[in-house]
């Protein structure tokens, strides 16, 4: 099912949204012009995952020349372990990945059957043109 976060419009970047949906909290987050949605549940010790800070992937392709990601991964508050937002993959090998979910800009008119708008009980038939964030959970 999807799940209306917000108008793109009101989602600047290098922001975040805690959204509950289906009895789970999710982290919506914008860096740059990217989007990732993640459980806000650690797979280490069930910490709040998404209230972690982020962190830039870092690597070397040869000696002396070191790369710098572009700010996907989170870090956990609790114990720091540390998890891509794309795949969830975590930073250690063996350890248990993150939940992800997929996440899109979508252009309106949306259809209520189609998409549940988050915390809201009741669905109104009403279009409205304008570009959403997405997350398919
Ligand atoms: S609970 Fe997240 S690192 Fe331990």
């Amino acid at each position: 099912m999807r799940f209306v976060v917000a108008r793109l419009a009101d989602f600047p970047a290098e922001t975040r949204r805690l959204i509950r949906v289906g009895g789970r909290e999710i982290g919506v987050f914008r860096v740059g012009d990217r989007f990732y949605a993640v459980r806000n549940r650690c797979p280490h010790q069930g910490g709040p995952l998404c209230e972690g800070n982020l962190a830039s992937r870092v690597a070397s392709t040869s000696l002396g020349r070191v790369e710098l990601g572009d700010g996907s991964r989170i870090v956990c508050p609790w114990h720091g372990w540390q998890y891509d937002m794309e795949t969830g993959e975590p930073h250690a090998p063996g350890d248990p990945a993150a939940r992800t979910y997929g996440v899109a800009v979508e252009r309106g008119p949306l259809s209520p059957a189609e998409l549940e708008p988050v915390g809201h009980a009741e669905i109104f038939d009403v279009t409205v043109e304008d570009e959403f964030v997405v997350v398919d959970a």
